[in-house]
This record gives C-alpha cells, sequence and structure tokens, in this order.
C-alpha cells in the first residue's frame, strides 16, 4: 500500500519550509508508451511524456497529496501529435472524501486512495492497460477504471491528462489534528487548476480549455471545481498554501455521480429513497425521522427556485417525481431498451413488467421505478448520521475532532453525547465551501465553468437521483451548456460512454 507520510501540520508546513518553486519543469519527464483500447476496440498506441509527483503549492502541508502528474501524448499511432494547444483533462481520483495521492504513480491513470494499494500505471513495455476494460491498470480506488478509462482515452485523443492529488478526511497528523477535511479538498484542487495556468506555456496544453472530471465524492469535487471557479471565497486558505498566481476558473465539468449538496442531502435522500428498505437491515428507515426530513429538502427545494429542462417549469418536491420520470429515467430506460436486440429486449420486458413499452418508448411510474430499484444503500440519515458514523461526519471535522455533526437536524438526534448544542461556529463556512449548488442557484458566479457533463446511474442509491437533476437545472438556468444523462440500471460510479465524453470535449473545446 501507498505509505501514509503526513506530519507537517498547515501552521509548521507555511512558516518553516522553504517554498517550492513553482515553475514547471518542461524536460523533466520520462517517455513511456501504452496501448489504449477505444470505446470501438481498436488499440492505438501512444506515446507519451510522464511528469510525475509535481508539488503544485509552495507551501504544502503534505506532498504526497498536493502533487500532480502531467501526460502529454507525442505520438499516437506512429504518428506524432503536438499537444501544445489542446485541450487539458483534469482528471481527479477522490473518492469518499478520501486522500487521493498520485505520487507512486507509475504512468497514466495510477492514482489510488490512501492504502489503496498497488499502483497501477503502464511503464513502457509493460501490459498494456484497456480503456474499456473497468479496473484496468491497477487502479484500486473507489471508482473503479472510470476514471481511467478517461484518462486513457483522452490521452489517445491527443489531450493533455493532469491527475491532481488532494488531501482527503482521514488525514492527520502527529499533533492528532485532521489537515485534510473540508475545504482542504477543494482548495488543494483551485491549487493545482493554478499551478496549471500559472505554467502556460511550460506545461503543455489549452489552459484556457481546462475540463475537469470526476466521479462519486470526485464529482462532487469536479462540479464545485466548475461551479466556483476564480471565486475569492476560497483566498485566504489558497494564500495560506502558497498557491500560484493565477486563476482557478476551468472551463468545462465532468461529474459522474456527484454526492454533493451535503447541507440537503439527508432531506433529498429521503425524498428519493424513504420508502425503500435498507440494504443493511431489510427494513424501512425510522418513517417520522424520514418524514421531518423530507418537509425539510421540500422547503429547500422550493428556495432554490430552479426551473426544469425542457419547459417542465419550477421543480418542487410535489413534482420532482414525474420531472425526474420524465427528464430522465423513461429516456435512459427507452436508450437502454433501444439497444437491446429484439430477444434481449424482449426477455428484459418479461422481467419488468412495470415497464409500457410502446411506439419505442419506455414508461413507468415512479412508484414502480423505487420497487425496480430495491433497498437503499444507506440509513437515515444518510449523510450527517446520528452517532457520527458517516464518511461526511468526518468530512467537517476540524482540529483534533475527528467527525462532527454540519446540520442542526442531526446535532438535535445527535446519540453521541459529545456533540454540544450548536452547530460549531466554522460550520456554514465549510458547508458554503463545499457546495457547488449557492454558486449556480443563488447569485451565479461569473467565473463558473459554462459547459456541464453529469452522469448518474438510475440504481445509485449512494445519494438522491435529485441532487444531479438539480445541479444540471441550475446550470442550464443561467444558460451553461448541460448534458445530462441517466445510465439505466447502473450502480454507484458508472461510466458507460466515456467515448461521448471524449468526443463532448472536442465539441465543446473546439
Ligand atoms: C462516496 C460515496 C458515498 O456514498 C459518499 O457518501 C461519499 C462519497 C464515493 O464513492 O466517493
Amino acid at each position: 500500500g501507498i505509505a501514509l507520510s503526513a506530519q507537517a501540520s498547515s501552521d509548521s508546513a507555511s512558516s518553516g519550509a522553504a517554498a517550492d518553486s513553482l515553475v514547471f519543469d518542461p524536460d523533466g519527464y520520462t517517455k513511456l508508451t501504452t496501448t489504449v483500447t477505444d470505446t470501438d476496440g481498436t488499440d492505438h498506441a501512444v506515446t507519451y511524456h510522464f511528469w510525475k509527483a509535481i508539488t503544485y503549492v509552495a507551501h504544502p502541508v503534505d506532498k504526497t497529496y498536493q502533487s500532480l502528474n502531467v501526460s502529454v501524448p507525442v505520438e499516437i499511432d506512429g504518428t506524432a501529435v503536438d499537444a501544445s494547444d489542446a485541450p487539458i483533462l483534469f482528471a481527479n481520483s477522490v473518492g469518499g472524501y478520501m486522500p487521493s495521492s498520485v505520487a507512486d504513480a507509475t504512468g497514466i491513470g495510477g492514482a489510488g486512495m490512501a492504502g489503496g494499494g498497488a499502483p497501477g500505471g503502464t511503464p513502457s513495455g509493460s501490459a498494456a492497460p484497456s480503456a474499456s476494460a473497468p479496473g484496468a491498470n491497477g487502479n484500486t480506488n473507489a471508482t473503479g477504471g472510470a476514471l481511467n478509462s478517461n484518462q486513457l482515452l483522452a490521452l489517445a485523443a491527443g489531450y493533455v491528462v493532469v491527475e491532481p492529488g488532494a488531501r482527503g478526511r482521514t488525514l492527520k497528523n502527529s499533533g492528532g489534528e485532521y489537515y485534510g477535511t473540508a475545504p482542504a479538498v477543494i482548495v488543494d484542487l483551485k491549487a493545482a487548476v493554478r499551478y496549471v495556468r500559472f505554467n502556460k506555456g511550460r506545461i503543455p496544453g489549452d489552459v484556457d480549455r481546462i475540463v475537469s472530471a470526476g466521479t462519486s465524492a470526485g464529482g462532487a469535487v469536479s462540479a464545485l471545481l466548475g461551479a466556483s471557479g476564480d471565486s475569492p471565497l476560497y483566498d485566504k486558505y489558497l494564500k495560506e498554501l502558497g498557491a500560484a498566481d493565477a486563476g482557478d476558473a476551468i472551463f468545462a465539468t465532468g461529474a459522474w455521480c456527484p454526492i454533493t449538496d451535503l447541507d440537503h442531502a439527508d432531506g433529498a435522500y429521503e425524498w428519493n429513497w424513504g420508502t425503500n428498505v435498507t440494504q443493511s437491515t431489510g427494513k424501512v428507515v425510522d418513517q417520522s425521522v424520514s418524514k421531518d426530513l423530507i418537509s425539510q429538502f421540500a422547503e429547500y427545494q422550493a428556495s432554490l427556485h430552479l426551473k426544469g429542462l425542457n419547459g417542465f417549469g419550477p421543480l418542487t418536491a410535489r413534482n420532482l417525481d414525474d420531472y425526474l420520470v420524465q427528464q430522465y429515467l423513461e429516456p435512459s430506460a427507452t436508450r437502454y431498451l433501444t439497444d437491446l436486440s429484439d430477444s434481449d429486449r424482449a426477455t428484459y420486458l418479461a422481467a419488468n413488467t412495470f415497464i409500457t413499452w410502446k411506439n419505442g418508448r419506455a414508461t413507468f411510474t415512479w412508484a414502480d421505478f423505487l420497487t425496480h430499484v430495491g433497498a437503499r444503500k444507506k440509513t437515515t440519515p444518510a449523510f450527517d448520521a446520528f452517532d457520527l458514523s458517516a464518511g461526511e461526519n468526518n468530512e467537517f471535522g476540524a482540529g483534533t475532532t475527528e467527525a462532527r455533526h454540519f446540520t442542526s437536524y442531526s446535532l438535535k438526534h445527535d446519540t453521541t453525547g459529545s456533540a454540544g448544542t450548536r452547530l460549531d461556529s466554522d460550520i456554514p463556512e465549510k458547508l458554503r465551501l463545499m457546495n457547488p449548488m449557492p454558486f449556480l442557484a443563488g447569485k451565479a458566479n461569473p467565473g463558473r465553468s459554462k459547459h456541464w457533463w453529469i452522469r448518474l446511474g438510475t440504481k445509485d442509491s449512494d445519494t438522491s437521483l435529485t441532487v444531479s437533476a438539480n445541479l444540471a437545472a441550475a446550470a442550464a438556468g443561467l444558460g451553461d451548456e448541460v448534458n445530462h444523462l441517466y445510465y439505466w440500471d447502473q450502480g454507484h460510479g458508472a461510466n458507460t460512454d466515456p467515448g461521448d465524453f471524449i468526443k463532448w470535449i472536442a465539441k465543446v473545446t473546439g
């Protein structure tokens, strides 16, 4: 596994260590080759330059995480390519709000979570990774091979690929202080973007065409990176780290199953999955808690003042079910069924009689859809657990406190006895810094990304299906370009159309 080598506190790091140079060394690469299997099954021989573990801030707290890798294609299928002005895929490998390091990677796509075991990578002459095989390349992070596919396909398309590491929630220094909890992950990713922009002309690629990608917690921070571009709210944190003097706005955002809008995620979750049994117990959760949370969500949803895509009108807790069914779920099932052979479709429809298939279109009710999905993954509340056991409680830890409540409701129902009677005073700011929605549905952030690729599996109950839909509606409401689809019957972390993502990058950056 990857050794945890974290000791410095932010205090000692910013006052003590000599500043790292933020000037990228154009000659500091190794030359590697890999074979990328594209989504048509065609193999491509790619030679690329690989820069490894470059610290992206002048005063790092922990270089193991605050470093990035750069991959630049120089020859594809025997033809020289010039990536000087190519789009830059900025692919994080954050999962579970855990630390993510690229420091031990030996080639593109080799990032893993802390303790996640074998770094992957593709040194020259090693076995070829396959972009179409999940888990290829030895990647053992929470999101399987999905990100590898994006990264390898991007490389084979001639794009520059930047893979940033970032601090995560479990990191603790020798003084027992948590230094990777919120907002560390987004501050680090912004610092990494600033490093890339600062090195315009030294790092190959067009710094005005940075496209972010991430899955799950990585999708959340990718969406946040896109929404919060150039926001001054992060300045003091970036300054502390000695981030490069450059902007952190990105051009486009890719987010797969973003686990975001955490302040409202408990209510959204109950609104969606409240009556489904829980995977671990086979029983429904406490329905009075569930109903309390749903009514909070209804208020929140109304306060967003979002309109649905395609003229749906105001989105409310009363009509979101119809909206999800019409806008996303039925079209998703329709695409899935259309692509099946006649006999496979007949088999699927016989096993799933809740679907009406007529004139090449699938229709069904929300209630039947929920039954079809079956057990929900999480108990209630899904994110701010009464006993502080959720990963998100740790994400909002601070100082020597490992886990904290971040909603008043869960604080009130705390079962640990150690949580006090009020939310800690820094919690509202941390929530604000971690949530893309206020940058889109509130006062629109002018520095936000204007292109959005959002994907979510219909069987993904890691968060509510409304989270992605609201994100999409908020961005579209500002006039941004939004490409949002749900993958039928896919679970958490799915990425079944990476080739389309690569084509979308070409289109929006072209
Ligand atoms: C992830 C999954 C979760 O269920 C969650 O609450 C946070 C993050 C993830 O896979 O990254």
